[in-house]
């Protein structure tokens, strides 16, 4: 796949709009805030996020796979990397990059609410509300996009174009589906 065809969200939109998410979940959670980011798309969201929140801040980060390549989801979500800090009697944000169908997020809110965590609330960055398969919980969203493929900023497409600094589309309309 070529490289992104057009802008969807420069940087500079991203960054203010990072500062208001910051500012929400501060909001929410003024005390000891625990984030567990979402390996590896969550990692450039997170970096900027945290450096937006002052107070007590811990991090830990866990890895899961759902699309093994490419930009159709199989469905299936594996653990691949568990967090090192038990979540027990923190206040839990799950720090993601992008909410698509919604089974990845099920699946680790699921998880994760076993461990018994104060509370529980999510960050994703993007959401594509049309491809939704299930509900899920979202507290915290970014920006709400088109059924549309979308790398830069952390998110790939085959592992390329982690490091753009601006997120933008690959491929044509409705290429995710
Ligand atoms: P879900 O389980 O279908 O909600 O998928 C969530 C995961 O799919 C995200 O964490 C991303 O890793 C990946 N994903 C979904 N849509 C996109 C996209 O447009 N670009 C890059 N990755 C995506
Ligand atoms: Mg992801």
């Amino acid at each position: 796949m070529a490289r992104p065809t057009e802008v969807l969200l420069t940087d500079e939109t991203i960054r203010q709009r990072v500062a208001q998410m910051a500012a929400e979940i501060r909001r929410d959670c003024p005390g000891d805030l625990h984030l567990v980011a979402v390996l590896k798309g969550a990692f450039v969201f997170l970096s900027d996020l945290v450096r937006r929140m002052d107070g007590a801040v811990s991090l830990d980060f866990l890895a899961v796979s759902s699309y093994a390549k490419g930009t159709s989801s199989s469905g299936e979500v594996r653990l691949l990397k568990d967090l090192d800090i038990a979540l027990e009697d923190r206040d839990v944000v799950i720090v993601e990059d992008i909410v698509d169908t919604g089974l990845t997020l099920a699946y680790l809110q699921e998880i994760l609410r076993a461990r018994s965590p104060k509370s529980l609330r999510t960050a994703c960055l993007l959401s594509k509300p049309s491809r939704r398969q299930v509900r899920v919980p979202v507290e915290y969203i970014g920006f709400e996009i088109e059924d549309r493929f979308v790398v830069g900023y952390g998110l790939d497409y085959a592992e390329q174009y982690r490091n753009l600094p601006y997120i933008g589309v690959v491929g044509e309309r409705g290429a995710a589906g």
